[in-house]
């Protein structure tokens, strides 16, 4: 297997029909050769992608369909966002733009079988402010959070905005259709991580600490129909799941962590020295702490076989042994995390933290 994957903050490369590329949000789509990783530069896909682009698109695993979205496409701080899909050829099949609430930092979105949901936090953006000498991006208490929902294959006229306390997420777990409500597994926080407010003053570090969150969605009331519970108390992040679930109602999830329950002082570090895998049909928590002075990167799920059980398979991470300055692929048996890796790649070098990935045979 080879790695295929790689996100700092907010970038990824993304593997489809052979073709591989780098995502960043602030930028279109950028080719690498799959094989020789040579550059082949940005794609606009027929002149259709022309803006930046999510590096959290979503795949329907069972059309093959890749969803994407972009905010400000039309220019810095603009509050536009455009939503597209592209088949599995990298065709560009809808392409719509429409206006949010507020201009807003969109790190992720939601998508299942039946709907499309875009979140709008008041991680704002403002050239206006920038002006007034204050943060180009920065958190705006004064605003609510808003999330946009609408029927896949609709037009973006038909979005339903719901609306909230003011609250963030930057990654979303996964979503799907329950009935006549949307439930999603976002890893919330009450202010967004390691950014300002909109007078430029830092965050309270307890505020920033993102948990596991499940928002549900009814749909009949778009007014008061949005209901936050958080389920768990660890400081987490990084949340992957079974990938061939997206959209569906997924059992389990996996995240990293801090060891101890809701992390104070430095709750906004993304250090996390943990994974977390959460059984969400028994609410088991499972936890690996590595050793003292070790942290770990975003967990990705590797199924053991094509028809595989959700969740039995693989769990990679990669690990920065501060003490040694050098990192380690980790594999875990996904069912038995507790135990340790099951293997353990020595790198020679160290891996740059934030390094986050997925993974295809190898060519
Ligand atoms: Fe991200």
């Amino acid at each position: 297997m080879t790695l295929s994957q790689r996100e700092g903050l907010g970038c990824l490369q993304l593997e489809r029909e052979d073709r591989l590329f780098a995502l960043e949000e602030s930028h279109q789509p950028f080719e690498l050769d799959p094989c020789t990783l040579a550059s082949m530069g940005h794609q606009s896909f027929g002149g259709r992608v022309t803006s930046r682009c999510t590096a959290h698109p979503k795949i329907d695993p069972e059309s093959g369909e890749l969803h994407f979205f972009a905010y400000s496409p039309d220019g810095p701080c603009s509050p536009s966002m455009l939503y597209g899909v592209m088949d599995t050829r990298c065709e560009v099949t809808q392409l719509q733009s429409f206006t949010a609430p507020y201009a807003s930092m969109v790190h992720d979105f939601m998508v299942t079988r039946g709907h499309v949901l875009f979140p709008v936090t008041p991680l704002t953006l403002s050239v206006e402010r920038a002006m007034r000498g204050k943060p180009l991006l920065a958190w705006d208490a004064s605003l609510r959070t808003h999330v946009g929902v609408m029927q896949r294959g609709s037009a973006a006229d038909t979005l339903r905005w719901f609306q909230t306390d003011a609250c963030h997420m930057f990654h979303v777990m996964n979503a799907w259709d329950d009935g006549d409500t949307i439930v999603a597994y976002v890893m919330q926080s009450e202010t967004a991580p390691g950014l300002p407010d909109a007078e430029g003053r830092p965050g309270a570090p307890e505020a920033m600490a993102a948990r596991l969150c499940r928002w549900t969605f009814h749909l009949a009331d778009a007014g008061t129909g949005f209901r936050r519970d958080y389920l768990d108390d660890l400081a987490a992040e990084f949340p992957r799941i079974d990938e061939r679930y997206t959209g569906r109602r997924n059992r389990y999830g996996f995240t990293t962590c801090h060891a101890t329950s809701r992390a104070r002082g430095d709750s906004e570090s993304v250090l996390y020295n943990s994974l977390a895998r959460f059984d969400f049909d028994t609410g088991e928590r499972s936890i690996h702490t590595l050793p003292h002075g070790d942290v770990v990167s975003e967990p990705v799920f590797v199924p053991r076989a094509d028809d595989a059980a959700e969740g039995d398979g693989w769990l990679l991470a990669v690990a920065w042994r501060e003490r040694e300055k050098r990192s380690d692929l980790l594999v875990f048996d996904a069912m038995g995390l507790p135990a340790g890796p099951v293997a353990v790649a020595r790198l020679p070098h160290r891996v740059p933290f934030g390094f986050h990935g997925t993974w295809r045979p190898s060519v």
